[in-house]
């Protein structure tokens, strides 16, 4: 069975292919168009992202089949993200996706974009819950307990800024350009993280949130008062993955839970694994190209729907912009 899947929530046109047979799940293909329009504004516009899906599509569509040595026709089903995120750019992907599912009479799975998050690292694995699952991206920073398949419940969420958000705007602020994750983890590499006092966020918590928004203002001060981009770097990244980790080890202890999948862009930074690999915890993380946003993942969701006999979505349904899982 060839699951094509597609994820247009935000600023990357992400199409993939898998193959289902016999219960495991293969990725054939996995084609990302990033759109570069953004950078020079420091910030992904919605409007843009639309625009450049509905341009992009058809063609991110034709050579992720290609590269995968086959044609449309072959598909046997069709799943697109259907929400979060920026509505204009998620109806691109969903419209396309339930075309063709009516064009060739084939099933369709509207997919959770968080829920394909998870299904990225965990795939991969051939992971079974229970586990924890923390989402870390440049909209979310959501830990979930996932208990049996298809079921998360929230155990803690940002408070204000997710974690991608906040590198992003940090290395904007240090003028380490955009997208800021990857800026930020390579000035980090010669700069000192204990050069500037962070205060770690919520110390002494009861419960599992998160906060970056005070990591901002600080490093804005920080900034002004004379740090260099590589120590602020390197300072804002160390404390940013402390308090991830120790939410995230705290709320495995809380629960019972040995096992620990983290997700989302931010999962693809280095120094944020080597921490993770320390905290005692089975740790899981999506394998490389499948961290940030991509079309896999959503086909991954979809296969999972599949193998557990989930009915396929209505062709009525539609993209939400706030969409819990
Ligand atoms: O999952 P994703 O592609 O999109 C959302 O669903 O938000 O995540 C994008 C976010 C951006 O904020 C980007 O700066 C961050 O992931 N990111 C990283 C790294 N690579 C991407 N953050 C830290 N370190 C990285 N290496
Ligand atoms: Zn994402």
């Amino acid at each position: 069975m060839l699951i094509l899947g597609i994820d247009t929530s935000c600023d990357d046109t992400g199409v993939g292919l898998v193959r289902l047979e016999g219960g495991r799940p293969e990725i054939l293909s996995n084609l990302i168009w990033t759109q570069e329009v953004h950078s020079r504004y420091g910030g992904v516009m919605p409007e843009l992202a639309s625009r450049e899906h509905v341009e992009r599509i058809d063609g991110v569509v034709s050579g992720a089949l290609a590269a995968a040595g086959v044609t449309l026709s072959q598909v046997d089903v069709l799943a697109a993200t259907h929400g979060p995120g920026l509505i204009g750019a998620l109806l691109v992907g969903l419209m396309y996706a339930k075309g063709a599912a009516q064009a060739l009479d084939r099933p369709f799975y509207a997919v959770h974009h968080l829920e394909g998050h998870i299904y990225a690292a965990a795939s991969e694995a051939e992971l079974e819950p229970p586990y924890l699952a923390l989402v870390v991206s440049g909209g979310h920073t959501h830990l979930f307990d996932v208990p049996r398949a298809g079921e998360y419940r929230l155990v803690g969420a940002t408070r204000d800024d997710a974690a991608g958000e906040a590198f992003d705007k940090v290395a904007r602020l240090a003028g380490l350009g955009f997208p800021g994750g990857p800026a930020i983890a390579e000035a980090a590499r010669r700069g000192n993280p204990n050069a500037v006092a962070f205060s770690e966020p919520l110390q002494g918590q009861k419960g599992f949130e998160f906060s970056f928004s005070g990591l901002k203002t600080a490093a804005l001060l920080a900034s002004k008062a004379g740090a260099t981009p590589e120590d602020l770097a390197a300072s804002f990244q160390a404390v940013a993955v402390r308090s991830l980790l120790k939410t995230s080890v705290r709320a495995a202890r809380h629960l019972g839970r040995d096992t620990l999948v983290v997700s989302g862009g931010v999962a693809a930074n280095a120094a944020l694994r080597e921490a993770f690999a320390t905290s005692g915890l089975r740790t899981y993380f999506p394998p490389p190209g499948l961290n940030t946003d991509n079309g896999a993942m959503i086909a991954l969701a979809g296969a999972a729907a599949v193998l557990a006999g989930r009915p396929a979505s209505p062709l009525s349904i539609g993209a939400t912009a706030y969409l819990p899982l």
